[in-house]
């Protein structure tokens, strides 16, 4: 792999390991891809306050959240088609994010199933994501998919009850991709060593919906899987999930102070403030922004999780410092394993822990737990 000394680096390198198609799928945003752009822009009127002359050469980056104690206030979140951009991505995100003390959540859209990807990274804490399907009876399926797999929480995403317009992909023809036209084939051709790992294994599927019968090819069930996704999804939903669900349950997607409180209440045990790296609502709040009063709402009664433009390690100093119990990665994540598999997922990883020690220790804090305490005093107001 080539060398990488921020996210961007790995970005650029992703971009020249994928086919357009693809890399345009993980780098767009809804509509105009406000929310996108304010994710990360809104992070530059962070400023972090510089205290001297305190003994910081011993320090701990671990912290607890979801009931266990982590190496590094991270998490890698759900990405759907991760297997899309190397060969068993899911598996090699997992790998990495085992080897470096976090979870990893598997989204509802991988292509190796949950249950391959738990077995496949055996050391590795392992998170499920679901959405609610239509049919209740394929949701329970899947729910009792991720439980025999072992998964310690499910994470249910709340935020697609449609799916807005990703320009990107229009213009690229990514929903049509079941019946590639000579331009897409010319697209992925032109990245052999790409194609070579897609076929490698067979012609990729989706892990869940090759169980549901969902039809035969990675484009034709992810359509017919996001169909089924229920717009008609409440908190009557989330009662049911609760009492079905025996582990630690997330709502991702939360956004305001009183969904917050309504999680709470349903017995949630974390949420994560999200909006979904601005691919769903734009025009909506960067997540940065949003989180303050939805930490406050929370009072430290559950985990509250963030993603959404997290690049650098002062990005989760400042989620940390605004209430967060830790950060999950997105883009990172898939930028990683296009660039390098395991490796590239590890190198991600590390960037964003070095750079988070190396603030820490400017700011003369000597660990996560000292600065979780601190919160907003970390901080200079907004
Ligand atoms: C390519 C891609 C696929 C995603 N697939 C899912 C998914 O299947 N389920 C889900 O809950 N969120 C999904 N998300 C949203 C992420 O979990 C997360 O909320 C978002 O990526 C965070 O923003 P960031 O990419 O700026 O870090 C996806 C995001 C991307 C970029």
């Amino acid at each position: 792999m080539q060398t990488a000394h921020n996210i961007d680096d790995l970005r650029r390198i992703a971009r020249r390991r994928l086919p357009r198609i693809f890399f345009d799928y993980v780098d767009g945003g809804a509509n105009a891809e406000v929310t996108l752009a304010a994710n990360e822009a809104d992070f530059s009127a962070i400023r972090l306050r510089q205290h001297v002359l305190r003994d910081v050469s011993a320090r701990d980056l671990s912290t607890e959240f979801l009931g266990q104690r982590h190496a590094l206030p991270l998490m890698l979140g759900p990405l759907g088609f991760l297997g899309m951009l190397a060969r068993k991505g899911e598996v090699a995100a997992a790998k990495a994010a085992g080897a470096a003390g976090i979870p990893c959540c598997v989204s509802a859209f991988s292509i190796c199933p949950i249950d391959e990807v738990a077995h496949s990274a055996p050391h590795t804490v392992v998170y499920s994501q679901l959405y609610v399907l239509r049919d209740r009876t394929m949701t329970e399926a899947l729910i009792a998919r991720a439980e025999a797999a072992g998964a310690e929480a499910l994470f249910l995403t709340v935020d697609t009850a449609t799916t807005p317009a990703r320009e990107r992909d229009a213009r690229n023809g990514f929903r049509n991709l079941t019946r590639p036209t000579i331009g897409q084939w010319l697209n992925m051709l032109s990245r052999p060593a790409w194609c070579r790992a897609m076929i490698a294994d067979g012609m990729p599927e989706v892990g869940h919906a090759r169980a549901a019968g969902f039809g035969r090819g990675v484009m034709e069930q992810a359509g017919n899987l996001s169909r089924q996704i229920d717009p008609s999804l409440s908190w009557a939903d989330v009662d049911w999930l609760r009492r079905r669900w025996p582990r630690k349950l997330v709502i991702k997607g939360i956004m305001e102070a009183e969904d917050a409180q309504r999680a709470i209440e349903a017995g949630a045990d974390g949420i994560v403030v999200s909006n979904h790296g601005g691919r769903q609502l734009d025009h909506a709040a960067s997540t940065i922004k949003a989180l303050p009063a939805v930490a406050d709402a929370v009072a430290g009664r559950i985990d509250v999780i963030v993603d959404g433009g997290f690049r650098r390690g002062a990005h989760v100093v400042a989620a940390l410092a605004l209430g967060a119990s830790a950060v999950s990665l997105g883009r990172p994540q898939a930028w990683g394993v296009a660039a390098g598999g395991e490796a590239g997922v590890a190198r991600a990883i590390g960037l964003i822990a070095a750079e988070l020690d190396a603030t820490l220790t400017l700011m003369g804090l000597t660990s996560v737990d000292e600065l979780r305490a601190w919160g907003r005093e970390a901080l200079y107001a907004l």
